[in-house]
């Protein structure tokens, strides 16, 4: 049987380095590819050397979702795999009126449209007693990071979501992984104007991440050297973290 994954954000940086990894390692592969660019993804779509169907969509709208959910079941049937990794970056501030609306777009990507993500397939999977949730956070969930208030806790938000539902389908044959990479290079990561230590190719996250979903991992972060600074931001006391991070690099305020 062909393994069917169903990818969000694949229109461009790690989404699109995913769908071709995949296509790469097994040309029976079946890929839906969401985002909301149409010409992106029909030039992928086009690209790949295995089946795939592009499917314009928003994430952050479910009656949008579900029409591209029906639309991939109804030609090729419950996916294996379903990766919602599509989201959106930008520096926020408390102090500016004006970013109250842009948090609030924050969240509709990176919370609710994994959210939208998942629940047209959640209940016929538990029906077919099958499938895998994957959800893409990121290091920069693990602490409150001066100047990207709402990247950071949309992510945080993001990693107890899915560590709950790991465990609401803890007894149905549903797996649950979360991810948290560290810096990849794509077009959020082109726009910061600062060192990002360990930062890799899509491509290199792209297999990383294809590894941690073949073993079914709960939560991984990479790279190595990441998950040892994850671990030990996480259990930094707060008048340390918070010296260390007060003069820590600044996200630009344009949404990407
Ligand atoms: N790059 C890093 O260093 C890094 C590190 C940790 C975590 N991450 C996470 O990895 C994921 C992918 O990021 P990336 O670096 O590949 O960024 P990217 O190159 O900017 O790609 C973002 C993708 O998300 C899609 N997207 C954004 N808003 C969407 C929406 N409302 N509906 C549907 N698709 C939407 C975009 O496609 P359209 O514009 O076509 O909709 C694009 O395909 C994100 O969740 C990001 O937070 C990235």
């Amino acid at each position: 049987m062909p393994k069917k994954i169903f990818i969000t954000g694949a229109s461009a940086g790690i989404g699109k380095a995913l769908s071709e990894q995949y296509a790469l390692l097994d040309k029976n592969t079946v890929i839906g590819l969401v985002g909301r660019n149409k010409d992106n993804l029909l030039s992928l779509s086009n690209s790949l050397p295995c089946k795939s169907i592009a499917l314009v969509a928003d994430v952050s709208n479910i009656k949008s979702m579900k029409k591209v959910v029906n639309k991939f079941i109804k030609s090729h049937g419950l996916p294996d795999i379903v990766i919602a990794n599509a989201g959106v970056s930008s520096g926020t501030l408390l102090t500016i009126s004006s970013d109250i609306e842009k948090i609030k777009k924050i969240f509709d990507t990176n919370f609710h449209g994994v959210i939208n993500t998942f629940h047209p397939f959640i209940n016929k999977f538990i029906k077919s007693n099958q499938g895998h949730l994957v959800a893409i956070s990121s290091v920069a969930g693990i602490r409150g990071l001066p100047g990207a208030g709402a990247y950071s806790a949309s992510k945080a938000a993001l990693i107890n979501y899915m560590e709950s539902i790991r465990v609401e389908c803890h007894s149905i044959n549903v797996n649950v992984t979360t991810i948290l990479p560290g810096y990849v290079k794509s077009n959020m990561t082109d726009a910061n104007d600062y060192p990002m230590p360990f930062i890799m190719s899509s491509d290199k996250a792209a297999k990383k991440i294809i590894n941690i979903i073949s073993k079914k991992k709960r939560c991984a972060i990479f790279p190595w050297q990441m998950a040892i600074i994850g671990r030990l931001m996480h259990i930094l006391p707060s008048f340390i973290w918070d010296l260390l991070a007060k003069n820590g690099p600044k996200k630009k305020r344009n949404l990407i």
